[in-house]
């Protein structure tokens, strides 16, 4: 049986993108292959957190994938940090990837130019080593992911490759897995950078956002010169935005919301779309909020998910330490 496995970093509140791009796919393997979904606390804190809200969206994200119907009897649900092997095997694997590899990762780099190398934390440089680990852990075969970590899924590759021609076979070499739509939701005041928490309130949509203020924003949501609902990415990346974000939420396909909106233009559109989106995250949040507020019950999950997952590391990690001569 294949096994999927991916994760979701607990930094920011989840918005639409985050549901849309990852989340909203990954019960749809379930049954079908083996599903290991995670939290990767020890990824969030390469950037600086605050205890209480790191705790705090840790369960919020367990509790946000048993809302999209990540079902633990089917899944392994985990936490990283919970489950010691991920940070051990990210130690070994270190010694398997150089420097020069590391320094030519995009997040790495784009953060490097902003920050300065003071400003940079050696965590977040080393940021792939760890999420090697987390993935080769598992024997993982696919890996769905965004766009922008298709590179730390290729230096996984890499790292595997090498480790099993040096030792002989030991990890399965994953593969990265972009799913066919949402893949990449884009700003909503601007269509050329991802949707992000961290920046301006305007430009994302929080799961646990309001009615009123979803609509809001959609209708302050920037479009293109023409007034026409087309999709094409290249020269109306706004309205194409919108449009894969609407697909997202009703399953209609691009042709046939073009078709639908032929002769409308853009503000019933962004009226429509506020209130498709604010009825389905209305209805998603009266789940997550019943199951959030059970927190003995997310914890019994959690502990179930990581006994289940750490029997798995444990038996990867001693081959590890047996052929790499670790007592
Ligand atoms: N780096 C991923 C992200 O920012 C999160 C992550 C950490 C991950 N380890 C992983 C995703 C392993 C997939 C598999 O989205």
């Amino acid at each position: 049986m294949k096994t999927v496995f991916s994760g979701l970093k607990p930094s920011g509140d989840m918005t639409i993108g985050n549901y849309l791009g990852a989340m909203k796919h990954w019960p749809k393997d379930q049954g079908k292959h083996r599903t290991i979904f995670f939290i990767p606390n020890l990824h969030a804190i390469t950037t600086r957190q605050d205890p209480i809200q790191l705790k705090k969206r840790t369960l919020d994200l367990v509790a946000w994938l048993l809302t999209v119907g990540v079902d633990p009897d089917q899944s392994i649900i985990l936490v990283q940090s919970m489950v010691p092997q991920h940070a051990e095997l990210a130690w070994i694997l270190n010694n398997y990837v150089t420097m020069g590899e590391m320094s030519r990762m995009t997040q790495y780099k784009d953060k490097a130019k902003k920050a300065g190398p003071e400003g940079l934390l050696v965590g977040f440089f080393d940021y792939p080593a760890l999420m090697a680990a987390d993935i080769l852990l598992y024997d993982s075969n696919e890996v769905p992911v965004g766009e922008d970590q298709i590179q730390h899924i290729e230096l996984t590759r890499d790292i595997a490759k090498r480790f099993n021609t040096i030792y002989g076979d030991t990890f399965v070499v994953p593969k990265g897995v972009i799913p066919d739509t949402g893949a990449r939701i884009m700003s909503l005041d601007n269509p050329k950078i991802k949707m992000s928490k961290s920046d301006h309130p305007d430009s994302s949509i929080s799961l646990t956002e309001s009615t009123d203020s979803i609509l809001k924003k959609f209708k302050r949501a920037v479009t293109d010169s023409d007034n026409k609902i087309a999709y094409d990415k290249a020269n109306k990346p706004a309205i194409s935005n919108l449009i894969e974000i609407y697909s997202g939420f009703t399953d209609a396909s691009v042709a046939e919301i073009e078709k639908k909106y032929a002769d409308k233009n853009y503000a019933i559109f962004k009226s429509d779309i506020g209130e498709i989106v604010a009825h389905k995250l209305s209805l998603l949040q009266n789940d997550f909020n019943n199951i959030r507020s059970d927190e003995a019950s997310l914890y019994s999950i959690i502990d179930v998910g990581n006994s289940k997952a750490s029997q798995i590391a444990s038996e990867k990690l001693k081959i590890v330490k047996e052929k790499t001569g670790l007592l």
